[in-house]
C-alpha cells in the first residue's frame, strides 16, 4: 500500500499509478478513515460548469476522523502544545481525548445555541486553543466555518459575515501579539451593526478584560462551556458537504469565499501532510502559520490532526521578545518538523545570526516555506543557519482553492534545488500554457501554470456565486484550472513557480487584489483616482506602492499617506496598508483609458528605462514625471 512513500522509486511509481488510474489510487487511500457509508463513485468530474464530487454517496464526519479515530491507540498522545505568546506564561498541552472532549463540549454549546448542519459560523479569534477547537466542533455538527484572520478589520469581517450570512460568531476579549494588546470584541461589535443574520456571539476569555456584552446576543464561551455535555454524537456528513468557506483576494472585486468539501478535503491534507514532511508518528510538528490563513487550517488542524500528530499552535511572532523566538519554541518543544514563510525567514535573516546560533536546534528533521517565493540567499540562509545543512527544505506551492500543497519535494527524498518547489504530488498533473492556453511541451519552458485533472483537496465553488468560481479559474483556459501563477520547467523537468500572472500582490505571503486596494483607497476625499502595484520588497517579497492623483484641496504627501494607512487599516486591516504612497498629475493609460500596469511596476521596481512601447499611451511624458517623483521615494 502506498499511503506513505519512502523512495525516489515509490514516489516515480506512486505518480505513475495516480495519473494511469486516478481513481483507484485515490480510493485505496481514502480507506484509512472511517465512513459511516462507504462511497458510491469515486470521482465523477467536468471542469466546464465546473463540477468536482470525490467519493459521492459516502458519509462522514471529519472531526471523528480527527479526534475519535485515534482514540484507542493515542488518546494520551499530545494532539497540540499551545505555546503563548509571552514566553514567561505557561505553555498547555492539550491530549487527543481532552481534545476530543473540548471539541465535544463546543459542540454541544454550538448545538445549544441553534447552530446545525449548514449554518455558517464566523470565526475571529487569536491563536489559542479555543480557535482549533471551535473548527472542529463546527465539523462535528455539520456547520460551516468561515474563519476571518484577526488582523482584518470589522469592515472586513461585516463583508465576509454579510457574504456567508453566519449566524453565529465566535471570538474573544482581546489578544495579544508581541507587545501589543488588541481590543477583538470591540472591533467585532463594530462589524455586527451590519449583520443582522448574527443572532448569538461567543466570547472567549483571553484577557479578562471588561468587555461590552449585548444582553440577548452575546455569552461568555467559559460559561457555555461549562453547562455542555461532553459528548456529541458526530453529525453524519455527505462526502461533498462543503467543511468550509475561506475567502482570498483574486485580482477583480471583493475576495471571494472558496468553498472545501468535506470527502475530498480531509483525504488530500491527511496524505499530503504524512507525504511532503515524511511524518512520523514521534515527531513534533509546528507549522507557524496564523489559522485564519488556509495554510493553518490545512497544516496546523486537520492535516495534522487526521494523522494524529502533535502540532504546535502558536499565538506569538517571531521578533518578540527577540529574534530568538522560534529557535527557543523549537529546543523547548523538541520540535522536528518546522514550517514557516520565506518573509519570516527574511526578518530573522536581517537581524543577524546571533539570535539564532544561541539555540542547538538540535530537534529538527525536516524544514518547509510556504506562501510566495523563496529567494536562493533565504533558502542558504534557512538551510545552514536553522537546518545546520541537515535538514532538507521543502518549498511547498498551492493556494487556498488547492486545499493542500501541490507542488513540493517530499522530505530527504526528492533531491532539492533552491527556489524551486521541484516536483508535483502524486495526483496533481500541471502544465504550463501559452498565452493561446497551448500546452508547453518538454522542458526548460515557462507559461501560465494550470492544472488538468482533478484533485480530492481542491476547491468546489466559490460561496452564493458559482459562475465567479467557473470565471476565475476554469474559464481562462477552458479544460484547466487556472492557479493565477507562471512557472518554469527547468531541463531536469523540476518546477520553479515564478509568481502571480495577474493583478495580485503577495505582501509577506498574504494575497491582497490590486483592486480592492484601490477602491478602499479612492473613498478618500480628495483623492481622485489611484493605481496600486506590487514592487520588490527586501523582508515582505513584495511591497504595496500607491499612485493617487489627488483634488486641489488635498493636504501633502505625508499627512495623506497618514490618512491612506488609517483608511486601509480600517476598510481591510492594517496587513494591507501601502509601503508608498505617491502623488501623481496622472496615470499611464491607453487611448482607450486603460491603465498600463506594466510601466507602474517598472517604475516602482526602480527601472528608470525599458518601458517598452509607450507610443499607445494618451499622454506619454506622464511617464517622466511619475519617474522623477519615484525617485525620491526609492
Ligand atoms: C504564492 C498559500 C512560490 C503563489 C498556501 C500562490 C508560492 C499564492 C508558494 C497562494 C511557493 C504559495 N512558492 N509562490 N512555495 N506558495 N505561493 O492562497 O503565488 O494564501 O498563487 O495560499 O501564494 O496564496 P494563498
Amino acid at each position: 500500500m502506498h499511503s506513505r512513500i519512502r523512495t525516489f522509486g515509490e514516489y516515480r511509481a506512486a505518480y505513475k499509478r495516480s495519473v494511469e488510474e486516478p481513481e483507484a489510487f485515490w480510493a485505496e487511500l481514502a480507506r484509512r478513515f472511517s465512513w459511516k457509508k462507504p462511497w458510491d463513485t469515486t470521482l465523477e468530474w467536468n471542469f466546464a460548469e465546473p463540477s468536482i464530487q470525490w467519493f459521492r454517496g459516502g458519509v462522514l464526519n471529519i472531526s471523528e476522523n480527527c479526534l475519535d479515530r485515534h482514540l484507542q491507540e493515542r488518546g494520551d498522545k499530545v494532539a497540540l502544545i499551545w505555546e503563548p505568546n509571552d514566553p514567561t506564561e505557561a505553555s498547555q498541552k492539550i491530549t487527543y481525548r481532552q481534545l476530543h472532549e473540548r471539541v465535544c463540549r463546543m459542540a454541544n454549546v454550538l448545538h445549544n445555541n441553534g447552530v446545525g448542519k449548514g449554518d455558517r459560523v464566523c470565526i475571529y479569534l487569536p491563536m489559542i486553543p479555543e480557535l482549533p477547537v471551535a473548527l472542529l466542533a463546527c465539523a462535528r455538527v455539520g456547520a460551516i466555518h468561515s474563519v476571518v484572520f484577526a488582523g482584518f478589520s470589522s469592515r472586513a469581517i461585516a463583508d465576509r459575515i454579510q457574504d456567508a450570512a453566519c449566524k453565529l460568531v465566535i471570538t474573544a476579549d482581546g489578544m495579544c501579539r508581541g507587545a501589543k494588546r488588541i481590543p477583538v470584541k470591540e472591533v467585532v461589535d463594530e462589524a455586527l451593526q451590519e449583520c443582522p443574520t448574527v443572532k448569538r456571539v461567543l466570547v472567549a476569555k483571553r484577557l479578562h478584560l471588561d468587555v461590552a456584552m449585548k444582553p440577548g446576543r452575546d455569552a461568555f464561551l467559559d460559561s457555555e462551556l461549562r453547562k455542555a455535555a461532553q459528548k456529541f454524537e458526530a453529525e453524519p456528513m455527505d462526502s461533498e458537504d462543503p467543511l468550509f468557506i475561506l475567502y482570498t483576494s483574486g485580482s477583480t472585486g471583493k475576495p471571494k469565499g472558496v468553498v472545501h468539501s468535506s470527502g475530498g478535503y480531509m483525504v488530500y491534507a491527511d496524505y499530503t501532510f504524512r507525504n511532503v514532511f515524511q511524518y512520523e508518528e514521534d515527531d513534533v510538528y509546528w507549522c507557524t502559520a496564523d489559522i485564519g490563513w488556509i495554510t493553518g487550517h490545512s497544516y496546523i488542524v486537520y492535516g495534522p490532526l487526521l494523522a494524529g500528530a502533535t502540532s504546535v499552535l502558536f499565538e506569538g511572532i517571531p521578533t518578540w521578545p527577540d529574534g530568538g523566538r522560534f529557535w527557543e519554541v523549537v529546543d523547548k518543544h523538541r520540535v522536528s518538523l518546522f514550517y514557516t514563510a520565506p518573509t519570516a525567514i527574511r526578518a530573522l535573516m536581517a537581524a543577524g545570526p546571533e539570535d539564532v546560533e544561541r539555540y542547538k536546534l538540535s530537534s529538527l528533521r525536516v524544514l518547509g516555506t510556504v506562501g510566495e517565493p523563496i529567494n536562493e540567499e533565504a533558502w542558504e540562509w534557512y538551510h545552514h543557519y536553522v537546518g545546520k545543512g541537515r535538514c532538507p527544505i521543502v518549498d511547498t506551492w498551492w493556494q487556498t482553492e488547492t486545499g493542500g500543497i501541490l507542488i513540493s519535494p517530499l522530505a530527504g527524498i526528492t533531491p532539492l534545488k533552491a527556489g524551486f518547489a521541484t516536483l508535483p504530488l502524486p495526483g496533481v498533473q500541471p502544465v504550463l500554457l501559452d498565452a493561446e492556453g497551448t500546452e508547453l511541451a518538454g522542458r526548460g519552458v515557462e507559461g501560465n501554470l494550470c492544472i488538468k485533472f482533478p484533485w480530492p483537496g481542491m476547491l468546489r465553488t466559490t460561496w452564493g456565486d458559482h459562475e465567479r468560481c467557473r470565471q476565475t479559474y476554469f474559464a481562462p483556459y477552458p479544460g484547466y484550472y487556472f492557479t493565477g501563477d507562471g512557472a518554469r520547467r527547468d531541463e531536469e523537468g523540476h518546477y520553479r513557480i515564478i509568481g502571480r500572472v495577474d493583478d495580485v500582490i503577495n505582501v509577506s505571503g498574504h494575497r491582497f487584489g490590486t483592486a480592492e486596494i484601490e477602491n478602499a483607497i479612492n473613498e478618500h476625499e480628495y483623492i481622485a483616482e489611484s493605481a496600486v502595484v506590487g514592487y520588490p520588497h527586501p523582508i515582505k517579497g513584495q511591497g504595496i506602492w500607491a499612485y493617487v492623483i489627488c483634488t486641489p484641496r488635498a493636504p501633502g504627501e505625508e499627512q495623506l499617506q497618514a490618512e491612506v494607512d488609517e483608511l486601509v487599516s480600517k476598510l481591510i486591516g492594517r496587513i494591507a496598508k501601502p509601503d508608498v504612497v505617491q502623488v501623481v498629475p496622472g496615470l499611464p493609460k491607453t487611448r482607450s483609458g486603460k491603465i498600463m500596469r506594466r510601466i507602474l511596476r517598472k517604475i516602482a521596481a526602480g527601472e528608470t528605462d525599458n518601458f517598452g512601447d509607450t507610443s499607445t499611451l494618451l499622454d506619454p511624458e506622464i511617464v517622466d514625471t511619475i519617474k522623477e517623483g519615484a525617485l525620491v521615494k526609492l
